[in-house]
């Protein structure tokens, strides 16, 4: 982790959440693969990279590299440098590519260039951690969690970036989605870190007692 004050990585993440994903990262690879959605410039890909390097796991960081919505020209986080001005478009990929090599991190990462339902698509591995942040708007923000929610593993860990108590503080959608996943009965959460929102995915003995208290609810 100390590598990283090294270089300067763009992007949106607080070092407190830098360094929790690190963890979750490490003792995740333990029990199997770690996926991020949303790999933008590098920056939570070396967090979790190098959390996973340590344990000698490894990360798939996947992006289309085209940026989300609010990053596109004229929206609030636009960056200019990130505009390919052959294509006129957004591209992430080379800064992201520049940061792995920079922090070694090749062998361990595997960049997944492509849009996340597309990639779930014929997915078969499952994962010891998910971690969500890529598009904002509810319908990307829900269609990654409904894509990648079945590949976690019992054990695994569910994150997802952005959690705001409010409207005024921010958007809305990463909330959602991990109320949803809450309400679900299939994960216990843990400790919040700022904006950094963590579960762990229940044991089947979890979920069976919790179906069965509820069964028992209803009949009485
Ligand atoms: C908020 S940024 C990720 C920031 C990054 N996790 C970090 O901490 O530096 C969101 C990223 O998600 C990517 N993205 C948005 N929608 C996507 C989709 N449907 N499939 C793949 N990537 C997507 C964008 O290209 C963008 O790079």
């Amino acid at each position: 982790m100390e590598q990283l004050s090294e270089i300067s990585l763009k992007g949106f993440m607080a070092p407190e959440e830098g360094r929790r994903l690190y963890e979750l990262a490490c003792d995740a690879s333990r029990r199997g693969p770690c996926l991020e959605i949303g790999s933008y410039c590098g920056k939570s890909a070396a967090c979790l990279g190098m959390g996973c390097k340590k344990a000698g796991g490894i990360l798939y960081s996947l992006d289309h590299h085209e940026g989300s919505e609010e990053q596109q020209p004229g929206q609030e986080y636009f960056d200019p440098e990130l505009l390919d001005e052959k294509t006129g478009r957004i591209n992430t990929f080379p800064i992201f590519h520049h940061v792995l090599h920079k922090l070694s991190l090749t062998d361990t990462v595997i960049p997944v260039v492509a849009k996340s339902t597309v990639a779930a698509r014929l997915w078969r591995t499952p994962l010891a951690l998910i971690f969500i942040d890529g598009g904002h708007t509810f319908e990307a923000a829900f269609a990654d969690y409904n894509a990648w929610l079945s590949h976690l593993i019992p054990g695994g860990f569910l994150a997802v970036h952005d959690i705001f108590a409010s409207s005024a503080l921010g958007g809305q959608a990463p909330r959602c989605i991990y109320n949803l996943a809450l309400d679900s009965g299939l994960f216990n959460e843990l400790p919040m870190t700022k904006t950094l929102g963590v579960l762990q995915r229940a044991s089947t003995d979890e979920i069976t007692a919790r179906a069965r208290q509820r069964w028992e609810e209803i009949n009485h």
